[in-house]
């Protein structure tokens, strides 16, 4: 069965494989700990030599890091922990020059509540046009208490919280789907609309190729915000119910039609990506149709388990579903939301999606059996049509940092919910660069807003650097053949006859065998590509995969 022709153009999004930079954790040049705009500058190079097409930077937008950087407070200025604005005009620069698109992260489901127009909100009378930018409600029963629908944070505790008002009596109640320190704008209001046409527009003028756009599912609130209990297994930032007053309702797509057209007047194929976490990649779809965004986060694979049948499921509705409605299918396995892959996959004990790992939790994996299954499965990824995302440090193998202590949690999920849930810290930790230096390499003061864990001094990139069996070489040896024979622009053909536990298919001239099963696997004719790990002979060991060239 062939999957996927070429969907209609030749844009450079259908097809590249764009890295994220948590720039908290990427390189740290001034020495605080934080990592910065000017430290990236000063890695673009290995990037450029990893093979990638673009980076894309979660936000370092002026915020006072509730959110880590997810609460912002000012939409066009830089964050001085990050550096200023001319940090940011070289860092586009040099990446540009190196060929890397920069794709930067806008968050217009809230602001921060330092925001000048929250603080405004707050300091102006309830039902005033400054209240109306934002969901603020007045509170059920006699005195007001109680919150006006009964809808959860996704980051644990009520969605909603109280207002004192400027007289001191109690007030209104505000609207924050996430952290209370992040209000949720009103999207029926055209203020709201007409002011992140200003972001989009002053950040496309620097030059930037695009957006990936934070909660994109969740503008828009379904008219008299009706009470909803989630459904247990949904998982924070989704769920499986249509009806789910707060994700995906329909006039959120408008919002995108306006966007598209305003990207459009732009040069250059600039580009949206929705951040929107649904239960299938028929959902997800709606999220790319050609007048909408131009790729999607595609989270129904991310969730997948390390299961060949569950996968070969996924990736054949992602490829009737994406280049259904003419988008690319993307690819993901780990961001700043999700427990890393090298650690996820080995997993032994549910863990829903934002509740991390910690020194307590069951089921941790097999550090060993983790990377063995990290490697297969972005082999796998890497060879599939359409583009990708690598997480920073995925490309090192790094495992989740599963034993990060209380006391120096960050996340406010940890903090919400008094501990039940660890939340995204352990996937956010510093990135190891330089073995025996300070905070390894990550700045030359050793200082790090995460502490990071003693196992990855044997992770190093330099280290990795000198070792042609590490992970980084797989990676760029992956994308280096990957760019060369074309596979993100390439049709997939599923083989039949290696039964269910293995995952085999075709893209073009390279055939691509995973092994998820409990036994060896016999390996056609052809001539080895690259493998995720050695081979034994003609024999594919347990969860390995490997790209051959056949005949
Ligand atoms: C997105 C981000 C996450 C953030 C949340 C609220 O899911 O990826 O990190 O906490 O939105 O902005």
């Amino acid at each position: 069965m062939t999957l996927l022709t070429e969907t209609a153009g030749s844009e450079w999004w259908r097809s590249a494989v764009i890295y994220q930079i948590y720039p908290r954790s990427f390189a740290d040049n001034n020495g605080d700990g934080m990592g910065d705009l000017p430290g990236i500058t000063s890695h673009l190079s290995d990037l450029a030599s990893l093979g990638i097409d673009a980076i894309w930077l979660s936000p370092f937008m002026t915020s006072p890091q509730k959110d880590a950087g997810y609460d912002v407070a000012d939409y066009c200025d830089v964050d001085p922990i990050f550096g200023t604005m001319s940090d940011f005009d070289v860092m586009l620069k040099t990446a540009h020059t190196l060929g890397i698109r920069v794709i930067v992260d806008l968050v217009p489901n809230h602001s921060s509540d330092q925001h000048a127009w929250f603080q405004q909100a707050l300091a102006a009378a309830p039902g005033s046009p400054e209240r109306a930018r934002y969901m603020f409600r007045d509170g059920q029963g006699p005195d007001g208490s109680l919150p006006p629908n009964n809808w959860d944070s996704v980051f644990g505790g009520s969605a909603w919280s109280r207002l004192t008002e400027p007289d001191g009596a109690p007030g209104q109640w505000y609207l924050h789907l996430f952290d209370e320190s992040q209000p949720d704008f009103d999207w029926s209001n055209p203020e709201v609309r007409e002011y992140f046409e200003g972001v989009l527009r002053f950040w496309l003028d620097r030059g930037v190729d695009g957006f990936r756009v934070d909660v994109a599912h969740g503008l828009i609130k379904m008219d008299g915000l009706p009470d909803y209990t989630p459904d247990p297994e949904g998982g924070s930032m989704g769920g499986d119910a249509d009806d789910v007053p707060y994700w995906g309702q329909p006039a959120v797509h408008e919002i995108y039609r306006e966007w598209h057209k305003l990207l459009a007047t732009y040069d250059d194929d600039r580009a949206l990506c929705a951040e929107a976490w649904l239960p299938t990649p028929e959902k997800t779809a709606l999220w790319v149709r050609p007048d909408e965004m131009h790729q999607a986060f595609n989270f129904p694979y991310l969730v997948t388990e390390w299961d060949a049948v569950a996968l070969r499921r996924v990736i054949t509705e992602s490829l009737r579903a994406f280049p259904g409605v003419g988008a690319p299918p993307t690819w993901v396995l780990s961001n700043h939301d999700v427990v890393r892959h090298a650690s996820r996959l080995a997993l032994t004990a549910d863990n829903p999606q934002g509740d991390g790992i910690g020194p307590k939790s069951q089921g941790k994996p097999d550090p060993a059996v983790g990377l063995r299954r990290a490697r297969a499965a972005t082999t796998l990824m890497l060879a599939l049509p359409g583009s990708a995302y690598i997480y920073q440090g995925e490309e090192l193998g790094l495992p989740e940092a599963m034993e990060i202590p209380d006391d120096a949690r960050q996340d406010p999920t940890w903090f919400r919910t008094n501990g039940e849930r660890y939340g995204r810290d352990g996937c956010r930790v510093p990135i190891p660069w330089q073995s025996g230096a300070p905070a390894y390499g990550f700045n030359d003061t050793g200082a790090s807003w995460l502490p990071q864990p003693e196992e990855w001094a044997g992770l190093t990139r330099d280290l990795q650097e000198a070792d042609s069996e590490s992970t980084l070489w797989l990676y760029r040896t992956l994308l280096a053949e990957r760019r060369e024979r074309g596979l993100g622009v390439g049709t997939l053909e599923w083989l039949e006859g290696f039964g269910d536990d293995v995952i085999a298919f075709r893209n073009d001239a390279v055939t691509v065998i995973v092994n998820i099963g409990a036994a060896p696997v016999q390996l056609p004719a052809g001539v080895v590509v690259t493998s995720s790990g050695p081979l034994e002979g003609a024999q594919l060991p347990v969860d390995t995969a490997v790209w051959l060239e056949t005949v």
